[in-house]
């Protein structure tokens, strides 16, 4: 089947590591160029080298905090200088600062939604400019299960992700008549660096509450991330696709 992403230009932000740099690879075995940012160089220029060692394709890496506009301004600019055009954006990158309401400072509150939702916000208005002339771009926004369900300890993410649902939405319907595809992604619970330090308890819990019984992996999100990118699913926009093994329904 051919997803016809050879060629095309896709911006991966967080995509050094953990369910970006799946994404990434997933794009890069289809023949497309990568762009990857991130907060740490060292990973980043690791995860550049193996993606064009692997598979050959044009790859470029940006230190990049996604919370600073003034920084996502320049880095779009270099990518269009780069490679003159940006045809998929993936806003991936996220962090979690996990407390109770009553305990929560403003310093957790605020970090959590200045990356996990200005962020979107500021690399979404980015991309979109350039996506507006071409009349065509993909925007993938990766949100999560607890943006629908909430949660416990996570006021401020599940507030970001339950925000960048509307985001999603609202750039969809003001975004269709340029052509341009907006989706958002809901992963459950994902074996990454983020899940990583959760006691073995929690997880068996978690297991015990997904009808499929295994946690994910960050390849069941880039497979789904693929596919929205392809031309496979072009009359689908605005939409939220759950990937959690039925964890909620
Ligand atoms: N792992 C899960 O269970 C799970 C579940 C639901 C949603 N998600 C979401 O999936 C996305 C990826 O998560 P992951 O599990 O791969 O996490 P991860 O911690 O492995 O990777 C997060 C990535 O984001 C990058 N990042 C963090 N802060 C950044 C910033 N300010 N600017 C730019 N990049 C930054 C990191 O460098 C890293 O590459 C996140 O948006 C996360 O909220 C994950």
């Amino acid at each position: 089947m051919n997803l016809n992403l050879k060629d095309k230009v896709v911006f991966i932000t967080g995509g050094s590591r953990g369910i970006g740099y799946a994404i990434a690879k997933k794009f890069a075995s289809e023949g497309a160029n990568v762009i990857i940012s991130g907060r740490n160089k060292e990973s980043i220029d690791t995860a550049c080298d193996e993606l064009s060692k692997e598979y050959g394709i044009n790859v470029k890496g940006y230190v990049h905090d996604v919370s600073s506009s003034i920084e996502t301004v320049k880095i779009f600019e270099d990518i269009i200088n780069t490679f003159g055009k940006i045809d998929i954006l993936i806003n991936n990158a996220g962090i979690t600062k996990d407390n109770l309401i009553l305990k929560m400072t403003d310093e957790e509150w605020k970090d959590v939604i200045d990356i996990n939702l200005n962020g979107v916000f500021y690399c979404t208005r980015e991309a979109i400019k350039y996506m507006m002339k071409a009349r065509a771009g993909k925007i993938i926004n990766i949100t999560s299960i607890v943006g629908i369900t909430g949660n416990a300890g996570q006021a401020n993410y599940s507030s970001a992700k339950a925000a960048v649902i509307g985001l999603t939405k609202t750039t969809a319907k003001e975004m269709a008549g340029r052509n341009i595809i907006v989706n958002a992604i809901a992963p459950g619970f994902i074996k990454t660096d983020m899940t990583k330090n959760l006691s073995d308890n929690v997880v068996q819990q978690m297991k015990d509450s997904i009808p499929l019984k295994r946690l994910g992996d960050a390849d069941d999100i880039a497979n789904v991330a693929l596919f929205l990118a392809s031309e496979l699913t072009n009359y689908i926009t605005g939409e939220v696709i759950s990937v959690n093994g039925g964890m909620f329904m």
